[in-house]
Order: C-alpha cells, then sequence, then structure tokens
C-alpha cells in the first residue's frame, strides 16, 4: 500500500511536514467521498471530548491545547482511527496547532456547533426562543474558525434536539440552522463544508426524522441535511446484528438519500467492551446503509465510556477497551470500506411529501423565516472574537507525555506519523503493547468478561437516548 510506503519515509525522514493536506470530503448521493480520490469515506472514529462539557471554557476546548493533541492524536493514530468528533467548541480559541496535528495524522474533524453556555444551543422545547443572532454567532463563529482547515469534514448543526421531551415543531428550527449554516459556508468558505444533524435514538421517532432532514424542499433547499448521525447504545457485549436491533436499523436507513452513520456508539453495560459491532457496521449487511461510526469516547469520564484514562500528570494509560476496539479494527476489509459504489452515490433526494411522516413530528415545512440580524451577519461575515483558522507546521511530532499500557508499562516510541498528502489514517494492524512483551499474554480480556447478558441489555437500550442528551440535560439543571 502507498500509504505504508509513506509513513515509512516519513519516519525515515524524521521529518514535520507542513505539505500534508488530507483532501476534503464531499457527499455524493448517499455516501461521503474524498473529494480528489473519489474513494468513498466511511468513518472509523472517535468522540473527542477530553474533561467532557463541563470543561468547556470560553475561551479553551478540546482542540486548543497544542500539547494534549498531539499526545491525543498520537494514540488515536495507533488506534487506527480517520476521525474525530468534537462537541463544544470556542470561535475566539486558537485550533490552528491542533487542526494542523490531526491533519497531518489523516484524521477529519467532524464538529458540533453548539456550546454548553448561553445562547450555545437550540431550546427543544422552545427553539423559537433560542433561534436568533447570538445564537447564530456562535454558529458562524464555529464555521469561521474551522472553515479553512482541510480536514474540517463537517458540522453538526444540533445533537438529540428531537426527542420525545422536544415541543413537536423542533425540525423545523433544525432545518432553519442548516439552510443559514449553508448560506454562510456558500458566502464566507473557499468550498462546500457537509452539515448535518445528530440524532437521539427514539426509535418511533427516527426513520421520520431522516426523512423530514433529508427531503429536498423545493421553496428552502438549503435547509436540507447532507447526512444524519445516530447516537446509539443498542449493541452491548456479545450481541448480535439481530439482538442489538442493528438489523432494523439497517432496514431503516437503506433507501435514506444521504450518509447515515453513528455519531455515538458503544453501549458499556457488559464491561470491558469488546466491539464486536464494529464487524458488523462495516461489514456485507450494513455498509451500504451506514457509512461508519464514531465510538464514544476518548478519554474516561464520569460516565465510564473511556478508551483512556488521562492522568493528572498529563500520561495516558490505555484501557482494555482501547486494546479491543483496535483489534476490531485491525479486522477491517479496508478495500471494502473505501470501494465507491456508483448506486449509492447517485442516490437522490426525494421531494419533501408531509404525509411520508406517520409519527408525531412535525409534518410542516414552513421553515422559519431569517430572524432579525442573522441576514446581516451572513452577509457581512462574522469575525468579532473568533480565531480564523490555518493549517501551520507541525513542528514536533514526539508528545512530552508518557503512554503506559494497559500492563502499567511505558509504551516507547509513541509519536504522530505525518502521512503525506492523500493519506487518511487507517487502522496500522499493530497492538498496543509497543517495545513491551506483553502481546504474548495479551490480558486484554477481550472475551473473558463479556458476559451472555448483551442481548437481554440491548433489549431495553433500544429506547435509550445518547449520552449527549443527558448531557445537555444535567447541564442545563446547573
Ligand atoms: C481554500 O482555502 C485554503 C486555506 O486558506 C487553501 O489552502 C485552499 O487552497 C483554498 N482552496 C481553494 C479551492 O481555493
Ligand atoms: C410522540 O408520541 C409519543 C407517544 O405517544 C409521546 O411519548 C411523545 O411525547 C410524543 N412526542 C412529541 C414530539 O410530540
Ligand atoms: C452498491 O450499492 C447498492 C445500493 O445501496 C447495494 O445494493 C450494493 O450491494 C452495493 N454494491 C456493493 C458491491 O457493495
Ligand atoms: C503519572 O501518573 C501515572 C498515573 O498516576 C503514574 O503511573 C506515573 O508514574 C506518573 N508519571 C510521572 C512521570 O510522574
Ligand atoms: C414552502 O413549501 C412548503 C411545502 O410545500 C410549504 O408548506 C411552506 O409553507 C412553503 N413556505 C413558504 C415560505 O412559502
Ligand atoms: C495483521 O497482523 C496479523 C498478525 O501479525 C497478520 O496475521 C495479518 O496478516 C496482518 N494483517 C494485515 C492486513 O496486514
Amino acid at each position: 500500500m502507498p500509504l505504508s510506503y509513506a509513513k515509512l519515509l516519513a519516519a525515515a525522514c524524521g521529518l514535520a511536514s507542513t505539505a500534508s493536506a488530507l483532501h476534503p470530503l464531499v457527499v455524493e448521493g448517499k455516501d461521503f467521498v474524498n473529494s480528489v480520490t473519489k474513494d468513498r469515506f466511511q468513518i472509523i472514529g472517535v468522540d473527542y471530548q477530553p474533561g467532557g462539557s463541563a470543561a468547556f471554557k470560553k475561551t479553551a476546548d478540546p482542540l486548543s491545547d497544542k500539547d494534549t493533541c498531539l499526545r491525543d492524536a498520537a494514540v488515536l493514530q495507533r488506534l487506527g482511527v480517520n476521525a474525530i468528533r468534537v462537541y463544544n467548541l470556542a470561535p475566539s480559541a486558537d485550533h490552528d496547532a491542533c487542526a494542523s496535528i490531526f491533519n497531518a495524522a489523516g484524521i477529519y474533524m467532524f464538529l458540533d456547533v453548539n456550546s454548553p453556555l448561553t445562547n450555545g444551543a437550540l431550546d427543544q422545547t422552545a427553539p423559537w426562543t433560542t433561534y436568533n443572532h447570538f445564537y447564530m454567532q456562535q454558529v458562524f463563529g464555529v464555521i469561521e474558525a474551522f472553515k479553512n482547515y482541510p480536514n474540517t469534514a463537517a458540522f453538526f448543526s444540533a445533537n438529540e434536539v428531537i426527542s420525545e421531551s422536544s415541543t413537536e415543531n423542533a425540525g423545523i428550527y433544525i432545518r432553519a440552522v442548516q439552510r443559514d449554516m449553508h448560506q454562510y459556508i456558500e458566502k464566507h468558505a473557499n468550498r462546500s463544508i457537509p452539515v448535518g444533524y445528530s440524532a437521539a435514538d427514539v426509535r418511533p421517532l427516527l426513520v421520520d426524522t431522516a426523512y423530514y432532514l433529508s427531503c429536498n424542499l423545493e421553496n428552502s433547499t438549503e435547509s436540507r441535511s447532507d447526512f444524519f448521525g445516530l447516537n446509539s447504545y443498542s449493541w452491548c457485549g456479545d450481541a448480535t446484528y439481530t439482538s442489538s436491533g442493528y438489523n432494523v436499523l439497517t432496514q431503516d436507513f437503506k433507501d435514506i438519500s444521504m450518509p447515515v452513520f453513528f455519531s455515538e456508539t458503544g453501549c458499556n453495560n457488559v464491561k470491558p467492551r469488546v466491539f464486536s459491532e464494529i464487524e458488523a457496521i462495516y461489514g456485507p449487511d450494513m455498509s451500504s446503509s451506514l457509512s461508519g461510526a464514531l465510538v464514544y469516547e476518548y478519554s474516561q469520564e464520569a460516565n465510564d465510556y473511556g478508551l483512556v484514562v488521562i492522568n493528572s500528570n498529563g500520561s495516558v494509560s490505555l484501557r482494555v477497551d482501547y486494546d479491543n476496539l483496535q483489534k476490531q479494527y485491525n479486522k477491517l476489509d479496508l478495500k471494502a470500506i473505501t470501494q465507491s459504489n456508483s448506486s449509492q452515490t447517485s442516490m437522490n433526494a426525494p421531494t419533501c411529501n408531509p404525509d411520508e411522516i406517520t409519527s408525531n413530528i412535525t409534518k410542516s415545512f414552513d421553515i422559519p423565516k431569517q430572524v432579525d440580524g442573522i441576514d446581516k451577519l451572513i452577509a457581512n461575515g462574522y469575525t468579532t472574537d473568533v480565531h480564523v483558522g490555518q493549517l501551520v507546521d507541525v513542528t514536533s511530532t514526539t508528545p512530552s507525555q508518557q503512554v503506559y499500557d494497559t500492563n502499567g508499562n511505558i509504551i516507547s516510541g509513541i509519536k504522530l506519523n505525518v502521512l503525506s498528502d492523500d493519506a487518511t489514517n487507517t487502522p496500522s494492524n499493530t497492538t498496543t503493547s509497543g517495545s513491551t512483551s506483553s502481546s504474548g499474554t495479551t490480558t486484554s480480556g477481550s472475551s473473558a468478561a463479556a458476559t451472555s447478558s448483551g442481548a437481554a441489555s440491548s433489549l431495553t437500550a433500544g429506547s435509550m437516548t445518547g449520552i449527549g442528551g443527558l448531557l445537555a440535560f444535567a447541564l442545563m439543571a446547573l
């Protein structure tokens, strides 16, 4: 593979490259596609929010500290991911070093435009109170901050706004925000950047929501989603394609005319997690319906979903979950995953028809008018207190922090591999044990700790809403 040659070359020269730039992704029909090679892009990704949303500050976020990004990019690159999702971003922070590090690592960024601060998101019970120019300053600020990075893959317009507890017409506001984002990008970015929604796994509303956001509205074409993320935790432990309900999701999303992927996944009812769902997600049953998945989440936080522990001295300790996920990634058939498929890329969006909607999400396609001030923000651009990003040189490739394997041994040689121009990161087929000799005696326990309760857990998990929703709820309660 040319990839490994490039890696070897970069490693041999020991050079930090500045020329390296990922090819932007575009949406064609039902697939993400590499805009230059035309290969299909499926997300092999991890949700990245060290410190959780509580750690978010107006001036600092997970992509504003060069040293932690270098450490985490090296650890994530080794895991084999090609994408991260980052939830809460501060437009005023300088993201150049971090975005450049992830770019050099061949890792794309899926970015939420919301923040947990006041005026930072649509209120699901009264979205009309939050659709205003204060909120849109946050949204456009994030676009300005990230529009110039080639590895900015996409923006999430909203996360889990539609659920049992939302007001019926929440959908029209999501479409309004997407219209405004598309207009902003069209006017102020030099390429198109996909915009879409991340949904809670409320099964009775799911198919209608995906249809509602994907259909074409003649009088508001810009309000359509370019993709659909689903936060879903229905595969627990050793569940199967059918016991997890993944077979139903495959059917549900087969004909949805935009890329669909898990924007959060990785049930932790059974610990440690074995990630047997990875084989199904990227395998022949699901891969035409789904464009991959983001596993929740990189760092261990109070809710116990971490692949690694970030220690207080800045070192990182891998958890067994990391080893298990890496082993699953190493088994993937990358040729199949990147194969383009003209039936998929030529799929067209249907024209919106209220009769198609049978659940109690809104049937209205009367998208709210652009309220006062938003039109001016779009016309003039919004850069007040915004650091408009640009790639910079990656000057160092060796993290200063230690990384420990699951046995507590230091992994030597952890570094960022600067990939060549067109190279997306791929599973490296290494194991985490690094230079230590523990690989033969692997304690990762990929199967030992799994119990047979997986299928049972998954029955109740079907109606569970995502962690993001729980977090949002917790924050609102503060
Ligand atoms: C868009 O802007 C970026 C960053 O300024 C630049 O690197 C890139 O070449 C531009 N692309 C086009 C198509 O003009
Ligand atoms: C939709 O109906 C379900 C079941 O009747 C109910 O629990 C839910 O609150 C309703 N949701 C909306 C958005 O009206
Ligand atoms: C191509 O896509 C179509 C439509 O989704 C699907 O039925 C078919 O199996 C795919 N072909 C391959 C080779 O994956
Ligand atoms: C950092 O913290 C980890 C976990 O507590 C510990 O194992 C390690 O020895 C510490 N490293 C240094 C250099 O202090
Ligand atoms: C746009 O079209 C939809 C569906 O035909 C309709 O319900 C809505 O009222 C129209 N909106 C405007 C502003 O004309
Ligand atoms: C990955 O490593 C395993 C064990 O070393 C080897 O059997 C397998 O062929 C490798 N796979 C690839 C794709 O290189």
